[in-house]
């Protein structure tokens, strides 16, 4: 961590747009605190998130990662330059908590604020570990709910979308494949866990990659087919009496997910004649992905750059880093009255 320099602006951001709670808190570029809790263990039995369970949740965490950000950045509320809080895209219910609590303390402190673009956040927090985003860059944005290549001028005034999925987002097909094989919810983790002692072994489809399908959707993704196929290879194992070993196919239906993404990233960036790609979100902790698009990038003369896994996966630290390039570029703030926008367009970052 670099040296704070308090003129830059401070910022807290709040995050509740799926099930982390989150508060960070950061100036300039400096994570002085990232508070997350999650109530991942109570979805986990229904196999996905449930809005109004993750909602409920959200009311109780809101007051102590409030109070537990402050504590470990040394920050009071009153110190703060701006609250920032992700107003879209995500779940309606749980957004609307994120946002009262940012109203809130908007108003209670005479502070301006900023309701941001969830997925913008995913891009900018990177700057709390690589420092100022290069700029165009070309982002490739994995979470559970997207999948998305972006070429990304500045974070602050919008992002050009060149591709998203058309079915299933990829950490959708992680957490659908582990659960196909047993494994707990949310799958990513879990597949990139069990792959580590497996072996590549089947060579299943890469969506949209053929010349026909490259034609139309050159920069978009489908994992659709991938997870129906693992499904009647599970399927057809099981009927023959075969045995399935899950680390193998968790290794190759992981290869798969990474070569689609990483070729076609690269292939983005090689077209927009753009040197530095960027990973995020809470696919890009996946360890294949990472290692993957570093070695093929490099052969490329291509730069990657990934956040460390925990700024990946939705936190509030993300919200803050947005929050304070906005205050630092000088960019209006919201109207008091934002409403959160569960289907917030990525050409949005302040709502
Ligand atoms: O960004 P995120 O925390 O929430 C959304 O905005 O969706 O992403 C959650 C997704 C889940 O689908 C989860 O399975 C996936 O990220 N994920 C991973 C890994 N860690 C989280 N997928 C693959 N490998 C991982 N290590
Ligand atoms: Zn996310």
């Amino acid at each position: 961590m670099g040296s704070v320099n308090p003129h830059e602006p401070l910022v807290l951001g709040i995050e509740t747009s799926c099930d982390e709670t989150g508060v960070g808190i950061v100036r300039g570029h400096t994570l002085l605190a990232d508070a997350v809790a999650s109530s991942v263990d109570e979805h986990a039995r229904f196999g996905g998130v449930v809005p109004e369970v993750a909602s409920r949740a959200h009311l109780e965490a809101m007051v102590p990662m409030i109070e537990r950000a402050c504590e470990t950045a040394g920050v009071r509320p009153y110190d703060v330059d701006a609250i920032a809080v992700t107003s879209g895209p995500g779940l309606a219910g749980a957004l609307l908590v994120g946002v009262a609590a940012a109203k809130a303390l908007a108003i209670g402190l005479g502070k301006p604020i900023y309701g941001v673009n969830h997925l913008a956040a995913h891009v900018a927090v990177d700057q709390l570990e690589h420092g100022a985003l290069p700029e165009p860059c070309l982002a490739l944005l994995v979470s559970g709910g997207h999948s998305s290549l972006l070429r990304v001028e500045d974070v602050t005034s919008g992002v050009d979308p060149l591709g998203s999925t058309i079915d299933d987002a990829a950490g959708e097909a992680f957490d659908k494949v582990a659960r196909l094989l047993g494994l707990p919810f949310p799958g990513g983790p879990y597949i990139d866990r069990a792959a580590r002692e497996g072996q590549v072994t089947i060579d299943f489809p890469r969506g949209l990659t053929s010349r026909r399908d490259l034609e139309r959707h050159r920069f978009d993704f489908s994992f659709s087919g991938l997870k129906t196929a693992v499904a009647r290879w599970v399927e057809t194992q099981q009927r023959d009496g075969g045995a399935i070993d899950v680390s193998d196919v968790a290794a190759s239906f992981q290869e798969a997910v990474c070569d689609v993404l990483v070729r076609k990233a690269l292939d983005a960036a090689g077209d927009q004649g753009i040197e530095d790609v960027l990973i995020g979100g809470g696919v890009a902790a996946n360890s294949r992905l990472r290692s993957m698009a570093t070695e093929r990038a490099e052969s490329k003369g291509i730069r990657v750059r990934v956040p460390r896994p925990a700024l990946c996966t939705d936190n509030g630290a993300m919200v803050a880093a947005l929050g304070t390039e906005l205050v630092a570029r000088g960019r209006a703030p919201s109207a008091l009255d934002l409403p959160a926008d569960s289907s917030q367009p990525l050409t949005e970052v302040v709502a």
